[in-house]
């Protein structure tokens, strides 16, 4: 093996992913997402991961010793990228060095970023070229949201229906410089979510009593989104990104216990943003399995928004993002 660099931008789901179909008998967890989900890849906020041989198996994030529950994760993943390209015998041990620039887990996608830079950068490493379509659907295993960072501007992951999983990848729907809009982000809270994705998605699954109708409204939200994002109308993309938002929320809060992500700045960020719409300015909102609020919105309409949510008692920090590029991947010498 040699050693490869790989630099994957995050995403923020316009429509959202939040659900996993049960495991086939016989097969392998493979991660399949319940519903389909559109994103945008952000531009700026990236992992650098560089996956090479050692004599045994390493990982750094952030370049201090990677915690271990996250390491068992990352060289789980390893495997899954070496067998995937064809290898019978046992991976060599690799030394795995990952580097956010982005705030981890606090419902900030860094699970995106970081498994499209790992599946890139392993399968660089290994010397394998599958194509990215393969290589999205095994980010996918890794988790979810990392499929749609396999490219950049405006991506779709397809749910697919074949129980081994070969239909469910992500593909691009348009280039960055389809559309000048930038997403706000604005920051609420510090430190990681109290519960995963993965658990709350479990859970929702087990006891809400929405997540029927959550995952069978879904496909309808992705086919009038991908319209209103291909005729770049903003207004209706904006009501069905809102929408997708509050039924997730609404799934989870319908949880036993109940799944609440938002603090009350959450809220409050929110209505500044209805509140802004009110009065003119053009902005819509989103949240993920955190207490960030999201905002997209035409260029010149982020400085005003920005104002607005800085405004808000508790919002940390605003920034705005704009529509990111693809990975990059490069062999070192
Ligand atoms: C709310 O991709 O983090 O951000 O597949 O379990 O790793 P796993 O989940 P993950 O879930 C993302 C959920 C979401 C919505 C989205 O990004 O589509």
């Amino acid at each position: 093996m040699r050693s490869a660099r790989a630099v994957a931008h995050t995403n923020i789901a316009l429509v959202k992913y939040w659900g996993k179909r049960p495991p086939a008998p016989g097969l392998p967890d493979l991660n399949l997402p319940a519903v389909g989900s559109l994103s945008l890849t952000l531009d700026r906020l990236r992992s650098e991961t560089t996956v090479g041989p050692s004599d045994h198996d390493l990982f750094t994030l952030n370049e201090g010793p990677g915690p271990a529950d996250a390491a068992a994760k990352v060289f789980r993943h390893l495997d899954r990228v070496w067998q995937a390209a064809g290898h019978a015998a046992a991976r060599p041990p690799c030394r795995v060095a990952s580097v956010n620039h982005l705030p981890t887990a606090a419902g900030l996608a860094s699970s995106a970023s970081g498994f499209a830079a790992l599946t890139l950068a392993a399968a660089a490493a290994f010397a394998w070229d599958p194509g990215r379509a393969a290589l999205s659907a095994l980010a996918r295993r890794g988790s979810g949201s990392a499929a749609r960072s396999l490219w950049g501007g405006f991506v779709r992951l397809e749910r697919g229906s074949q129980p081994d999983g070969s239909d469910c990848r992500a593909y691009p729907l348009h280039p960055a410089s389809h559309w000048d809009v930038r997403l706000l982000i604005a920051h609420t809270a510090k430190g990681p979510k109290p519960v995963g994705s993965t658990d709350g998605m479990q859970r929702c699954r087990e006891t809400s009593p929405y997540y029927g109708p959550w995952v069978e409204t879904s496909e309808a939200d992705l086919a009038a989104a991908e319209a209103a994002l291909a005729a770049r109308d903003l207004a209706s993309l904006g009501e069905i990104v809102e929408h997708s938002c509050f039924k997730m929320h609404a799934c989870m809060m319908a949880t036993r216990p109940p799944l609440v992500y938002w603090n009350g700045t959450t809220l409050e960020a929110i209505r500044a943003v209805w509140q802004a719409r009110a009065e003119g300015l053009v902005g819509y909102v989103t949240s993920d399995a955190g207490p960030h609020v999201k905002v997209l919105c035409p260029s010149d309409q982020a400085d005003a928004l920005a104002e607005r949510l800085r405004a808000v008692p508790g919002v940390q920090a605003v920034e705005a993002v704009a529509p990111g590029p693809d990975p990059h991947v490069e062999v070192l010498p």
